[in-house]
């Protein structure tokens, strides 16, 4: 799945002129399979004094099965092999002076981390401290971790989990992807981690979603096709839904998953309906509701007609709104408590695009949407995220123009785009019933692109 320029870099020949030249060489990210461990290769364990959250991610590594070994303070490189995850609970940081303890853990051993290596930072949201010493030192760890990311070489990433006071027992879901190859496109994020009033753990971890009905928009192609069969990978019966005139894909993806096939124009004036109609009748509800159906129609501002406007207001923004109200009316809502909405946001709704006006305007209104429907959804256990992809490789990514699409697959810090199951395990990371106390969030999948960052 590497693209033309990656996999000349990684050829004999093409590594030695690349690495010459001083040319970017993509490491062939290493993705999730299932029957695979969580992580596989050495976990070292650090924090700082009087952390909240060591004890619980000890346990959690141990239950996986991990090999953890914890910071005795002694240095790194002790063990002679690379190790593949370095954790640092930073929650007992409560000063600047104490920001030495990352220095401490981190320095000695970065340089070591194997390969598709991952770095996972966890911190408290710097908004819920009243101690300006502690929020301003939580604050930091941001941009610690923000530049670890850009720092890594060979496919590993660096993130940040924040987690509330009191959320200690709602992180694994969080902590599995961010250690595990699922997350092996998203570095330099920060994912906040809320308390919630119930976070089941799954019986498996590996079919979070069995019994669990889903619905995945734009699913005939690219990225919803590759949402739609992840989330039945995890369990979830699914139904896809694209335009008519996407008939035939839409059914080769359903047999491929066992799933239901629904042609509907989400534009159309009666789509909310018959998309409730549809779920209550043949599931008698939904579990998971996967907004990605999307399009671009890219001009200038002032050379933009209306229609491309409107259309792209229409598909992306306005018929999420739609759909989703319709899904929570009533005294007996078709989704049901403890749903999950998931919007796909992009990086042009951060950072904006020339010739996307009408695309970011789009995605940026699903950031406000998800940010705002969020705590009113949160009384029945529903979440409401978005997921920010950046360059993606996809029909939608073929049809930019080469120059423009070289840049945007190599500017970022794992030097190529991403593939859509990187988006998918996003999503599946989201929807899964373990992951309670994420709501209100924007994770954007992007190998930490330098737009909008
Ligand atoms: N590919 C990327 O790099 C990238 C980056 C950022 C965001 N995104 C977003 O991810 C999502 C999927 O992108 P993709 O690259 O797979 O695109 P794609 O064009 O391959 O697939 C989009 C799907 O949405 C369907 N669709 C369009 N209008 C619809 C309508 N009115 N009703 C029902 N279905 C409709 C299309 O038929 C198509 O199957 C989009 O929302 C897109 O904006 C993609």
């Amino acid at each position: 799945m590497a693209d033309r320029y990656q996999k000349l870099t990684t050829s004999g020949p093409g590594a030695f002129v690349a690495k010459r030249l001083g040319l970017p060489q993509p490491e062939p990210l290493v993705r999730f399979r299932p029957g695979r461990p969580v992580v596989s290769g050495r976990v070292v364990l650090g924090g700082a004094d009087g952390g909240r959250v060591g004890k619980t991610l000890r346990a959690l590594l141990d239950s996986i099965g991990a090999e953890v070994e914890t910071d005795s303070g002694a240095g790194a490189g002790e063990t002679g092999t690379r190790p593949s995850v370095l954790v640092f609970d930073a929650t007992g940081i409560t000063d600047s002076g104490q920001l030495s303890a990352l220095y401490a853990f981190f320095h000695p051993r970065i340089r070591s981390l194997a390969p598709n290596g991952r770095v996972v930072v966890v911190g408290t949201p710097p908004e819920l401290v009243s101690d300006v010493s502690e929020a301003t030192a939580q604050r930091a760890l941001e941009g610690f971790v923000r530049s670890v990311g850009k720092e890594l070489k060979r496919g590993a990433t660096a993130n940040l989990l924040l987690v509330a006071p009191g959320a200690e027992n709602a992180v694994e879901s969080a902590v599995r992807f961010a250690i595990s190859p699922r997350s092996a496109y998203v570095s330099g994020q920060v994912v906040r981690i809320a308390g919630a009033k119930k976070v089941p753990a799954p019986a498996d971890w590996e079919r979070p979603l069995d019994g669990k009905v889903a619905v995945v928009t734009g699913a005939s192609r690219g990225i919803g096709a590759v949402v739609a069969e992840t989330l039945a990978r995890d369990g979830a019966q699914v139904v896809v839904l694209d335009i008519p005139a996407q008939a035939e894909d839409l059914r080769r993806v359903a047999g491929r998953i066992d799933g239901t096939a629904l042609e509907l124009d989400i534009t159309a004036a009666d789509a909310a309906d018959r998309l409730a109609e549809h779920l209550k009748e043949h599931h008698g509800g939904v579990d998971v509701v996967v907004h990605n159906a999307g399009i671009t129609r890219d001009k200038t501002l002032g050379r933009m007609d209306a229609k491309r406007w409107d259309s792209v207001l229409a598909v992306n923004l306005t018929s999420v709104e739609r759909l989703t109200a319709r899904l929570l009316e009533g005294s007996s809502p078709v989704l049901r408590d403890g749903g999950r909405v998931i919007a796909t946001s992009s990086i042009s709704g951060i950072a904006g695009n020339v010739g996307q006006t009408n695309y970011a305007a789009s995605k940026a209104g699903l950031i406000g949407y998800v940010q705002s429907l969020a705590p009113a959804a949160s009384g029945r256990g529903i979440t409401v995220n978005a997921i920010a992809p950046g360059f993606i490789e996809t029909q939608m990514t073929a049809a930019v123009p080469l120059f423009i699409r070289e840049a945007g697959r190599r500017m970022n810090s794992m030097k190529q785009g991403g593939q859509p199951v990187d988006v998918a395990e996003a999503v599946a990371f989201f929807a899964s019933p373990g992951s309670a106390g994420v709501t209100g969030q924007v994770l954007r999948v992007c190998g930490q692109s330098l737009l909008g960052a």
